[in-house]
């Protein structure tokens, strides 16, 4: 049969797997497994959605008043910002323009599970570091760099894991790079570190020419749903993205709703405490079912990576969550077969997951 065929790297990939929302009975569970705000999103941002606005009309290709808010925000260069649909539509640009086949992009062992769909997509070769625990190592990093790296993705803090390299090693690991070789710094959990690591990243972008940050306004912003995100770097790279990205690629209503929630900045930092109260509730009981073989990675993000390493496995932690209706993330197909992650949700989910593995380990809740 003669067909219209993909090229043979794209044959290779699958399409990204989203978290799951429904049990495998297709029960509608409380979804802990996308890394989604718990608190929903600002009044601010909900109020100028329900603002009308003509939906014929296509939006502001250049995202203008969007670009001069994210500027205002974070002391940056309105020109030296390019928004995207999600920050992942920015990332796959910035891959696609300087990677081909024969090129490699290197991510750490356990990274955001895109990462090698964007090389893959190009017909390049995703190569991964060692970690350290489970988190990146600037060793490993630079270590796997080649004469064919064109692209490091460095998702900070790290999705699945949540671990947070400081300041000082990203500066490290930028200074072990070649200068033609590409550093992307995925703050995609940004909001959620300590604010005074916050602007690490934005102000290594504005000194080399080599050095991308992407940001969105999925995570702690809580508009998921509306698909926005950004990148900052040198112009030469802000060109090169600009030439990739989508011609439209920012809904009215996007563009609207994250300019309206960078003007709540409340609404972020009450984000952020509350994930910061409940993640360390979440990791304390975990900490406490150590005698079990239960244990988290240390995390900065708004979630945690639980591993199951004595009699309770992963997938009974999976199942009985499940029952008690929640979705968490079995990550098996990242080679992580023994580890849960595990999005900070209310109160009463965290209430919920800790009675649910305490009841799992024959503890009393
Ligand atoms: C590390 C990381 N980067 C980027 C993204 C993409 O987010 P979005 O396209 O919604 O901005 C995610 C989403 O989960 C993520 O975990």
């Amino acid at each position: 049969m003669t067909r219209p065929e993909p090229k043979p790297w794209i044959s290779e990939i699958h399409a990204y797997v989203p978290g799951k929302s429904k049990s495998a009975s297709g029960k509608p569970l409380v979804k802990l497994s996308a890394n989604e705000n718990p608190l929903g999103s600002s009044p601010a941002a909900l109020a100028a959605l329900a603002e009308a606005h003509v939906a014929a009309d296509y939006p502001d290709p250049d995202a203008r008043m969007l670009r001069e808010a994210i500027a205002a925000v974070h002391g940056l260069d309105p020109a030296l910002i390019v928004c995207g649909t999600g920050s992942g539509e920015l990332l796959h640009c910035a891959v696609q323009a300087l990677c081909g086949p024969g090129d490699e992009v290197v991510c750490s062992r356990y990274s955001f599970s895109l990462y090698p769909l964007l090389a893959q997509k190009v017909g390049a070769t995703p190569v991964f570091a060692a970690p350290e625990g489970h988190g990146a190592s600037v060793d490993q990093l630079l270590a796997a760099v080649t004469a064919r790296t064109r692209v490091v993705l460095l998702d900070n803090p790290n999705n699945p894991v949540g671990t947070f390299l400081p300041p000082a090693e990203v500066a490290r690991l930028h200074a072990g790079l070649p200068a033609d070789v590409l550093l992307v710094i995925d703050e995609a959990y940004g909001e959620y570190v300590d604010p005074a690591h916050q602007s690490a990243g934005f102000a290594l972008a504005a000194a080399h020419e080599n050095v991308l940050v992407s940001r969105t306004f999925s995570k702690a912003y809580g508009l998921a749903s509306e698909r926005v995100g950004w990148v900052t770097g040198s112009a030469h790279l802000i060109d090169l993205v600009n030439r990739m990205r989508g011609a439209f690629n920012v809904s009215v209503s996007g563009q609207k709703a994250a300019a309206a929630a960078l003007g709540d900045q409340e609404f972020v930092a009450r984000s952020r405490n509350h994930n910061a109260t409940e993640r360390a509730r979440l990791a304390d009981a975990i900490a406490m079912l150590g005698n079990h073989g239960i244990s988290a990675s240390p995390s900065e993000a708004n979630f945690l990576l639980v591993h199951f390493e004595g009699t309770v496995t992963a997938s009974q932690a999976l199942e009985a969550l499940a029952e008690a209706g929640y979705a968490v993330r079995h990550l098996p197909g990242q080679g992580l077969p023994n580890s849960l992650r595990i999005t900070i949700g209310t109160a009463e989910s965290t209430t919920a997951v800790i009675a649910t593995l305490r009841r799992l380990c024959g503890e009393a809740a």
